[in-house]
């Protein structure tokens, strides 16, 4: 066998954890699997008191991150601490000092994945990023390497665990929004910040990785419409489910609407049991791609609306391929662990290296696609308004989305209480295909309306 592949963890948490408790307890598997031993060499935390596995020997536990980085006998740094700041630094760092780099970072490849790739392009070294979306799930190799001979047309995803955790445990325990999300945190689903998985950033900053991947755009935060899970209400849940709907927070990327409407439909009709077409907008090249992460309501029946907890599931549209779909938990320690100890495996064998060279990722090179402005994007409206129960009330508000050339599917308002609160009422309104734009220009004008009590809650349909 050959000399072992020398590592450093940067980050021992949750992720690292796990990381470090496979290398350990799996050593014999591993190195088999990379035709050489992988060898832990160091393991750097913050506070060194910290209970660890006890398989870690104590001696290789240190604070140091920067003696870690200069280690001649670590080939590959593994960066698990998250965040964007002391991460990006140990992971140029790592790069200058002619190390590999394995991260499950998606905040700082989605921030700064063209300066990360270029420098390791200067130092001749390898970034490998499995875990860095859908944990568990080999999304960024199907992707990078097995649809090689596609060109990706549309994306639907599950892309966060936590948010998935928490609208599961809210539609099938009853459990309340803030008890769910406490649940998922216990679990090590979130992140050290959790605003970023319910508002919808931590979705974003996949969908990008996965939009360089496929489309070679190297999207800036702005440029992903982004609307999370923490404007939901029980009763959206509740008012979803009467209609036939379940709400998942979806990040998507579509290469033209035509490609959208063609790959929803199939998806609908075929309920994924069969063989999908090409769709015909899929060979025309086109040039622009829209990329989004919002709640959507999806019928009960839709593949991603059996995704449970903290599964995270991705649809991939390939003009070669048709329809394919990576399923599988998305979040937590052995998950992600089991996807940061392939990337060390594939540097052991050397694949890592050869596929790393010829994708050239956040080059200067792109692939002829642009990032289309949100606001041109047109859905299907699910809108919840808290309103006054008098009459009138739905006449102004039905005039303000006719002014905006938006019609009405269907509309479901209860019998008020007869307890003489005057308390308002919930009024759900599904409206037919409309701009994003508009729609928006139409919510502000409700929300400006004496009768509306509370901001308008709105979500896209998936169908
Ligand atoms: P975590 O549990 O908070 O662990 C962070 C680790 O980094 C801890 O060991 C911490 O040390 C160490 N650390 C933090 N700041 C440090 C510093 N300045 N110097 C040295 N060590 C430092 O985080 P995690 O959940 O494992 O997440 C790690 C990364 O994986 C993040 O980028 C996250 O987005 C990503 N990720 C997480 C999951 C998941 O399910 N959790 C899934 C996919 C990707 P102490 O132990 O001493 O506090
Ligand atoms: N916080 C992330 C999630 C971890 O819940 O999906 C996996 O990237």
């Amino acid at each position: 066998m050959s000399e072992p592949l020398g590592v450093a963890l940067i980050g021992c948490g949750t992720v690292g954890g796990g990381v470090a408790h496979v290398l350990l307890a799996h050593a014999e598997r591993v190195a088999q699997r990379a035709a050489r031993p992988i060898a832990l060499r160091r393991v750097v935390v913050r506070d060194p008191s910290k209970p660890r596995d006890p398989l870690i020997p104590r001696d290789i536990i240190t604070t140091d991150i920067s003696s870690a980085l200069h280690d001649s006998s670590v080939q590959v740094v593994v960066e698990l601490i998250g965040g964007t700041t002391v991460a990006k630094k140990v992971v140029l760092d790592a790069l200058a000092a002619g190390k590999h780099v394995v991260t499950a970072n998606k905040a700082l490849l989605a921030d700064s994945g063209s300066e990360v790739f270029e420098a390791a392009r200067k130092a001749e070294r390898t970034v490998c990023f499995e875990a860095a979306v859908a944990g568990g799930v080999p999304v960024i190799r199907a992707l990078g390497e097995s649809l090689a001979a596609n060109q990706v047309t549309a994306i639907q995803a599950i892309l966060n665990g936590t948010s998935n955790f928490i609208l599961t445990a809210m539609a099938e325990r009853g459990l309340s929004y803030s008890s769910a999300l406490a649940e998922a945190q216990k679990l090590g689903y979130a992140e050290a910040d959790p605003t970023l998985d319910v508002d919808g950033s931590d979705a974003a900053h996949k969908l990008a990785i996965l939009a360089q991947i496929s489309f070679g755009v190297a999207a800036k935060p702005h440029e992903i419409a982004r609307q999370g899970i923490d404007t939901i209400d029980a009763m959206d849940i509740r008012f979803a489910n009467e209609l036939g709907y379940t709400i998942k927070l979806l990040a998507e990327a579509w290469t033209s609407e035509e490609a959208r409407n063609a790959e929803r439909g199939m998806r609908n009709k075929n309920n994924g049991q069969e063989p999908s077409s090409v769709p015909s907008s899929a060979l025309r090249a086109p040039r622009s791609v829209a990329l989004h992460v919002a709640p959507v309501l999806l019928r009960h029946t839709d593949l991603l609306a059996q995704v449970r907890g903290a599964y995270n599931a991705v649809l991939v549209y390939g003009d070669v391929v048709g329809e394919t779909l990576y399923q599988g938990p998305g979040a937590g320690r052995m998950p992600t662990a089991s996807s940061v100890v392939a990337d060390l495996i594939d540097l052991g064998v050397g694949r890592a290296q050869r596929t790393f060279a010829a994708a050239r990722l956040w080059s200067r090179e792109g692939r002829g696609f642009t990032v289309e402005p949100p606001e041109r994007v047109r859905s299907r409206f699910y809108l919840r308004l808290l309103v006054a129960d008098k009459p009138g009330v739905l006449a102004d508000i039905t005039r303000i989305l006719a002014d905006e050339e938006i019609s009405i599917s269907s509309l479901v308002q209860h019998e008020a209480q007869e307890d003489g609160s005057g308390a308002p009422v919930p009024l759900v309104i599904v409206t037919h295909y409309a701009a994003t734009g508009r729609f928006r220009k139409a919510l502000e004008k409700i929300n400006r309306l004496t009768t509306t009590s509370a901001p308008a809650v709105f979500f896209s349909m998936g169908d």
